[in-house]
């Protein structure tokens, strides 16, 4: 159902892999809700060519970037602003990438050069988004970007390693740039701290399954989907949504605020 919540809106999506991303199912529901805009993803991610079929589905162009690469970000923003008729009103920033966790290195027996690999792809990368718009004069006023965390970046999840630290450091990029970037512009930056899903990063998490039942447990009103953080996604780019900003935002069911639930205490009597 569309209640045109974004039309005449502008953007790039970061980091639609396949239906299962959480980028994907924004794209679609952006498209819905009568935004335009491009999307991208680094270009080893593209040899499957699944994302042509969602700019098909929803009319967009693809722009190839490692979101790594200042120079690829300003190839990409530019030419945004070119195909789309003007500056951006929303950015999503949905990527992360750890080689520790991939290559199985425990986080007390960390590859360093991994490490500093998955920092920059799923955090410095917001930074270089980010200031990149700027320096373009990308973003209209009261744009809105955002970039996906998780709770880790609070409390320990032994498993997901390396990957706390790095959405530790995203969320902080936010509240940082969010201030500079409301003071210049009235741009709002934001983080979504979203539910375990699956997805092709999220199930590269050691035990995965079992932590996506555990949370499920823990949350009053269970797991959030990826379709409901992409409506979540969509309000944040409307304009319903215009004075909130350098938040990290929990769309998780309740589970950040839960001790126990009556669910879990019943798996131990
Ligand atoms: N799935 C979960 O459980 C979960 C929970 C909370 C937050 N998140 C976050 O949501 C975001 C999206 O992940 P997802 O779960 O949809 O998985 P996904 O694997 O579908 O998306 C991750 C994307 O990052 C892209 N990427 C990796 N390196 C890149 C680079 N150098 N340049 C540009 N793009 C690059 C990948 O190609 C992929 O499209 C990530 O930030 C993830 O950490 C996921």
């Amino acid at each position: 159902m569309s209640n045109n919540l974004l039309k005449g809106k502008r953007g790039i999506i970061f980091g639609a892999l396949n239906e299962q991303s959480i980028a994907w199912k924004v794209a679609e529901k952006a498209h819905e809700q009568g935004a335009t805009f491009v999307l991208t993803n680094a270009p080893i991610a593209m040899r499957m060519g699944e994302i042509n079929d969602l700019a098909e589905k929803t009319g967009s162009k693809v722009i190839p970037a490692d979101a790594t690469s200042v120079e690829d970000l300003e190839t990409l923003i530019s030419g945004a602003m070119e195909e789309l008729g003007g500056p951006l009103d929303f950015i999503l920033h949905s990527i992360g990438m750890s080689v520790n966790v991939r290559k199985g290195r425990h986080y007390t027996d960390e590859n360093y050069d991994f490490t500093m690999k998955g920092l920059d792809v799923s955090a410095l990368s917001f930074h270089k988004v980010m200031q990149t718009a700027m320096k373009l004069d990308a973003m209209n006023e009261w744009g809105s970007i955002l970039a996906l965390s998780y709770i880790a970046a609070q409390r320990v999840f032994p498993d997901y390693n390396d990957m706390a630290d790095n959405k530790a450091y995203l969320e902080s990029i936010a509240r940082s740039f969010g201030y500079h970037y409301g003071e210049k512009k009235k741009v709002r930056v934001n983080t979504i701290s979203q539910s375990p899903t699956m997805t092709t990063a999220g199930s590269g998490v050691k035990g995965f399954n079992e932590f996506i039942s555990f949370s499920e447990k823990m949350s009053p009103l269970g797991n959030a989907d990826g379709d409901a953080c992409a409506d979540y996604c969509v309000a944040m780019f409307s304009d319903l949504t215009k004075y909130v900003t350098m938040q990290n935002l929990y769309h998780d069911g309740g589970f950040s605020n839960t001790g126990v639930t009556q669910e879990v205490i019943e798996k131990f009597s």
